[in-house]
C-alpha cells in the first residue's frame, strides 16, 4: 500500500434540504486498493459517491484527492483528478449506441488516438460490448448495461473507480464476469471503492472494508476481519 491516499475523507457531512444523512464519514483509498462501503438500505452509501464525485456538495467536512482538497471542486475537477464515479442503476444514455456510451466517459479527455485504443481494451475485457457496439444502451440487458458503465468508467482514465451497486439486479454468471473484469482492472492499477448489496462478494473482493449505519461509519477495516465480525455476520449475512 502507498502511503499517500488517494482519495481521503474527513468527517464528510451531507443532507438533502434539513434532513441530514450522514454524519462524520471519515474514509481512505489508497492507490490500487479495493475497498467496499457495506450497510443497510439507507445507510448513506449512496448519498456518500454523490459526494465523492462532486454531484452534491457536503455541508460539512472535507475530502482530498492527491492531497487536494476537492470537497467543493465539482464533478468535472474531479474526474479530471482521477477519480469516476459508476452511479447507482447504471445511467447509460438509453438512445446512444454502446460505443458513443462508452465515448462519453473520455469527453474530457482530448488524446483521441489513446482514446479509441482504450476503446479497443474496454472491448477486450467485456466481448460483449464489442458485439453490440452499435446497439443503443436502452436495449442492453441488465448484466451487460453495466458492463458499459464500467466501461464507460473507464474511459476517463481514473486512479479510482467508485461503483454504486455492482450486482443489484444481476445473475450469478454476469456478477461472476463483472467480478473478475474488476480484478483485471485493479490489476492493472486502478484502486476500486465498491458499493455493493452482496456484502459476502464485496468483502471477499475487497482488501479493506467501511460498514456504514444510518450515515455513520460503524466498523472498518480488513475484509477478512469484518467478514468474520458476529455483528456484521448477523446483519448482513444471516447467520452466526
Ligand atoms: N434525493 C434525495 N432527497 C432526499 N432524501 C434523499 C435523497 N436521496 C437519498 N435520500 C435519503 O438519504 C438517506 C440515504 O440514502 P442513500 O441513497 O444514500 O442510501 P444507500 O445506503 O445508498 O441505500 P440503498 O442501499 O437503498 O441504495 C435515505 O434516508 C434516503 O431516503
Ligand atoms: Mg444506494
Amino acid at each position: 500500500m502507498s502511503s499517500k491516499p488517494k482519495l481521503a475523507v474527513q468527517a464528510l457531512q451531507a443532507s438533502y434540504g434539513d434532513v441530514q444523512v450522514l454524519w462524520d464519514i471519515s474514509l481512505e483509498v489508497f492507490p490500487g486498493e479495493i475497498v467496499c462501503i457495506v450497510g443497510s438500505n439507507g445507510a448513506g452509501k449512496s448519498t456518500f459517491l454523490r459526494c465523492a464525485s462532486g454531484l452534491i456538495v457536503p455541508r460539512g467536512g472535507s475530502f482530498t484527492i492527491d492531497g487536494k482538497d476537492m470537497s467543493r471542486a465539482g464533478p468535472a475537477a474531479i474526474l479530471q483528478s482521477g477519480v469516476a464515479h459508476v452511479p447507482e442503476g447504471r445511467r447509460l444514455f438509453q438512445a446512444m449506441s454502446v460505443r458513443d456510451n462508452l465515448l462519453m466517459g473520455a469527453y474530457l479527455r482530448d488524446d483521441k488516438t489513446e482514446v479509441l485504443r482504450d476503446l479497443e481494451k474496454i472491448y477486450e475485457i467485456f466481448p460483449i460490448l464489442a458485439d453490440r457496439r452499435n446497439q443503443s444502451g436502452g436495449t442492453l440487458s441488465g448484466g451487460e448495461q453495466q458492463m458499459c458503465a464500467i466501461g464507460r468508467g473507464i474511459m476517463g482514465r481514473p486512479e479510482l473507480l467508485m461503483i454504486d451497486e455492482l450486482s443489484l439486479g444481476l445473475a450469478p454468471r454476469a456478477v461472476e464476469l463483472l467480478t473478475d473484469a474488476l480484478r483485471r482492472i485493479n490489476k492493472a492499477g486502478v484502486a476500486i471503492l465498491l458499493i455493493e448489496q452482496d456484502v459476502m462478494n464485496a468483502l471477499e473482493l475487497a482488501d479493506r472494508a467501511y460498514v456504514f449505519d444510518r450515515g455513520r461509519v460503524v466498523k472498518s477495516g480488513i475484509s477478512a476481519d469484518i467478514a468474520k465480525d458476529p455483528a456484521v455476520r448477523e446483519a448482513y449475512m444471516g447467520a452466526l
